[in-house]
């Protein structure tokens, strides 16, 4: 954009005017053509050069305009809301002449109270502290509690060590594995240590202490010293470990959709029954439950009924023996209630006042070992005689008159569907 002399001259003033017309002197005096080009190179650069300044003033302009609409829109927006009183939020009513309350803090005492110091650094007093320094003060100030090498001393809190150990069931979490800032480390101690005597370290016992602190748990070396001037370049191991908590953009807006309250799963996997539980045991006498855990019980899948289901009802069935009637099933548990004082069954199932009954369909009677059977039953096994659904049937119908001599001291199942029900649940124990 090269521009002619005349140009540029017709429009500048003052002094500029003046040197141009000097120039132009100059120009006519004949001074040679290159001179003038010279000259005309430079006039050139100036022209630039204005207009870029013109065009960084109009885009501050428009900044300028935007940040002022701006206020005025917050300003309009706070009117509205303090007109129509709405909300925690509104601003503090603004009385010119104050309430007459209180008065104004004193530089002295905002100072004292504002020694929080943050990550970057902003907050800290100037001063310096080595490592060496640093083990003094901390042999004399902190060890008492935190120990000489910041191991800790009995149960007071360790501050070295501990890395690698935060994804652990047990994890250490020091200054050195897990504090994120050094800055934290600083207004900590200078904020609430020694334990008792808080704030009664100086800025530079303080810088010394940290310096110390980093040093055991080998973050820098006994050179080290720590200043306001190199606090910031100070990386921490564990910076990168913690998360911005981004849940309430994330996650809320999820949770609080309606929860579902109706066939939200497809099937319901029963996991434990309250009958092996014996959450209550009869008689108060022993508890399965103290063996029992949620993988030795059998597993029952029941599906639970479809919308359209008519008639409703979940269908159980027993994954032991799939074929057996679920109801039949489930009133052999209610009949199993009057054994259960004395005989357990299912995986696990140890010896009560009577032999755990597993798999007995086919055991021969009276073979549970560790078990103290009367005289007949220890006869009935000499003799080689089985459990079968016969044998058992009539055991069970009158168990002192199919048994004479036995201790089992139960009169007997007096209904057909109940000697048919406690089978067929014997049966799902295995047979
Ligand atoms: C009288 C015992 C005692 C003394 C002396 C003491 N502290 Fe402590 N320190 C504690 C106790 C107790 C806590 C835990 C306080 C809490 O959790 O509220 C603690 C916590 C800390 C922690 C935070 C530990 C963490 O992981 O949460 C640091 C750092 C610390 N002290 C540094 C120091 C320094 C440095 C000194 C010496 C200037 C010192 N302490 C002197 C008892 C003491
Ligand atoms: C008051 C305790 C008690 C009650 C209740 C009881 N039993 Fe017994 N049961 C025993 C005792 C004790 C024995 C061992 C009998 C013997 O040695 O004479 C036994 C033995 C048995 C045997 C033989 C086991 C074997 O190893 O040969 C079976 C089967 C049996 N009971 C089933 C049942 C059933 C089913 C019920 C419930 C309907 C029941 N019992 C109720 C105490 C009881």
């Amino acid at each position: 954009m090269s521009k002619s002399l005349s140009q540029i001259v017709l429009p500048v003033a003052g002094g500029t005017a003046l040197a141009l017309s000097v120039a132009l002197v100059v120009a006519n005096l004949d001074y040679g053509q290159n001179k003038i080009s010279s000259l005309e190179g430079r006039l050139e650069q100036a022209s630039v050069r204005a207009d870029d300044a013109a065009g960084k003033a109009r885009e501050e302009a428009a900044v300028t305009a935007e940040l002022e609409a701006k206020i005025a829109e917050i300003q309009a927006d706070a009117r509205v809301r303090a007109a129509s009183n709405s909300g925690l939020t509104e601003y503090a009513p603004n009385k010119e002449s104050g309430y007459g309350l209180g008065r104004k803090a004193r530089t002295e005492e905002i100072a004292a109270w504002d020694i929080d110091v943050l990550p970057d650094g902003r907050g800290l007093p100037q001063g310096r502290g080595d490592v060496f320094t640093g083990e003094e003060v901390f042999a004399e100030k902190c060890a008492s509690c935190h120990g000489d090498f910041a191991e800790g001393v009995d149960n007071w809190p360790v501050l070295a060590g501990g890395f690698d150990t935060l994804a652990d069931k047990d994890p250490v979490k020091t200054v050195g594995s897990y504090w994120p800032h050094l800055s934290t480390v600083w207004d900590y101690v200078h904020r609430s240590m020694p334990f008792g005597e808080a704030q009664t370290l100086t800025p530079d016992e303080t810088y010394a202490i940290v310096a110390y602190i980093l040093y055991s748990n080998d973050l820098v070396d006994d050179e080290f010293e720590l200043s306001h001037e190199n606090f910031s370049d100070f990386e921490m191991y564990n910076k990168v470990g913690f998360l911005i908590d981004d849940r309430p953009e994330r996650e809320y807006a999820k949770w609080s959709n309606d929860p579902c309250m109706e066939n939200c799963k497809p099937s319901v996997e029963i996991t434990m029954r309250a009958t092996f539980l014996d959450v209550t045991p009869e008689n108060g006498g022993e508890s399965v439950m103290n063996d029992a855990k949620a993988d030795d019980t059998p597993t029952f899948v029941a599906k639970a009924a479809t919308p359209d289901a008519t008639g409703g009802g979940a269908e159980a069935a027993a994954t032991k023996s799939p074929a057996v009637d679920p109801a039949l099933l489930a009133s052999g548990e209610k009949v199993f209630k009057k054994c259960k004082a004395c005989h357990a069954v299912g995986e696990g199932a140890k010896n009560k006042s009577g032999p755990q009954l597993n798999g007995l369909i086919g055991r021969p009677m009276g073979a549970v070992e560790g078990f103290k059977y009367s005289r007949v039953f220890v006869a009935a096994h000499g003799e080689g005689r089985i459990w079968d659904e016969t044998a058992l049937t009539e055991f069970l119908a009158k168990p002192k008159s199919y048994m004479k001599g036995t201790k089992m001291s139960f009169s007997g199942l007096k209904k057909e569907e109940d000697l048919a029900a406690i089978k067929a649940y014997l049966k799902s124990f295995g047979e």
